[in-house]
């Protein structure tokens, strides 16, 4: 049994069920056991591939949208490249090297990374080769002009699941099964009492219906967006959900490239739930940010030029790594694959022009 198993099990023992965000946040966030602390998360020997460990070509494109929207912003001779949750630091790495071709915008950012894992930190500090300032929590940023980018980072926040009851809609709760003694889900003894906290789509569902709310994602978006809006700026937020809010359980668990059991093994496996971005652009637009998109990912990078990037690449690659360039362009913005389940949300200072990549 894992040792953050037993930890969890002492813990509702003591004090009772606990919400799916507080089960959520050990699970992934506990400093010693927690599954960023921990485990070799990303890439074919981990558990999950993200789009910047598909190919190069993402973090490039990115890398030269920031340049371009520094360019909108008048080329600030001080300003903050910032990562939310930069993983193995593959997007940066690659974001910097095409960044390359603007020497004046590399002398201007200052590159702040809010990353909570020191496993982690390690191995940005390793691919990144560039000084670079940690913070645990975006509130602790410099007050300077931002960019800033988050790649699958607010699908790893904590949310709360809910269930329609006869009654009104009542919290699942992760509890212990009284006769296994193993972890399972119970729904609370009492209804929520104000059912505001749920997006208008959501509120009318009927009986048996699943609705999931994620306040630590409400409470970075309007960290970013108060950022942007008293600093200046731009942020670009990369992620996989629906673009209106709707009524669903998306929460799940992965491990070794398979779904698994998110109540077996905490620490173990990678968690995650839809990002729900009719609710983040709202949250943006409310604190004085404008927004671009969401447009689906596919959409985005190649209105960036992916196609045209790939077929530059490929000019120069043998017949394997020619294939492995078209079937990585497919993979990130093919509908079928990456290109329409994930989603990108831009957020500027209303003095901005709107961003590129999201059309007219
Ligand atoms: C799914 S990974 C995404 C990695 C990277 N952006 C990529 O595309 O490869 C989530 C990242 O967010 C970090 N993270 C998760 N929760 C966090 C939190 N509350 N504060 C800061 N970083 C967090 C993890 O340690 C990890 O680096």
């Amino acid at each position: 049994m894992s040792e953050l198993l037993s930890h969890i099990q002492s813990m509702i023992r003591a004090q009772g069920p606990i919400t799916l965000a507080a089960y959520m946040g050990l699970a992934l966030g506990h400093p010693k056991f927690g599954y960023y602390h921990s485990q070799t998360v990303f890439g074919a020997e981990g558990d999950f591939i993200t789009a910047p460990e598909i190919s190069q070509m993402f973090g490039e494109l990115i890398g030269l949208w920031c340049v371009q929207r520094w360019r909108d912003m008048g080329s600030p001779r001080e300003f903050l490249l910032c990562e939310l949750g930069p993983g193995r630091g593959a997007l940066m790495a690659d974001a910097l090297r095409a960044a390359k071709l603007a020497p004046d915008f590399l002398d201007a950012a200052r590159l702040h990374l809010v990353e909570t894992s020191p496993a982690l930190r390690e191995k940005q500090r390793l691919a990144i080769a560039r000084p670079i300032i940690w913070h645990d929590r975006l509130a602790d940023l410099p007050l300077l002009p931002a960019l800033v980018i988050a790649n699958e980072f607010f699908d790893a926040l904590p949310i709360h699941q809910f269930e329609r009851a006869p009654d009104g809609w009542r919290e699942r709760m992760v509890t212990l099964d009284p006769q296994t003694d193993q972890l399972c889900f119970a729904l609370s003894p009492v209804p929520v009492a104000d059912a505001a906290i749920f997006s208008a789509a959501v509120r009318t569902a009927p009986e048996g219906a699943i609705a999931e709310i994620c306040p630590a994602g409400q409470a970075v978006m309007t960290g970013i967006t108060g950022h942007l809006a008293e600093q200046g700026g731009a942020a670009l937020i990369l992620d996989y959900g629906p673009m209106l809010s709707a009524p669903g359980g998306s929460f799940q668990a992965v491990r070794g490239h398979e779904f698994c059991d998110p109540l077996q093994n905490p620490g173990m496996a990678d968690l995650t739930a839809h990002v729900d971005f009719q609710c983040l652009a709202h949250a943006a637009a409310r604190a004085g940010c404008q927004t671009d998109g969401p447009v689906t990912q596919g959409q985005f990078l190649l209105r960036l030029g992916m196609a045209e990037r790939a077929q530059r690449l490929a000019q120069n690659a043998t017949p394997p790594e020619r294939e492995a360039i078209e079937s990585a362009l497919r993979r990130l913005t093919d509908p079928g694959q990456m290109g329409s389940l994930f989603k990108v949300l831009a957020l500027r200072h209303p003095a901005l022009t709107p961003s590129p990549g999201f059309g007219a």
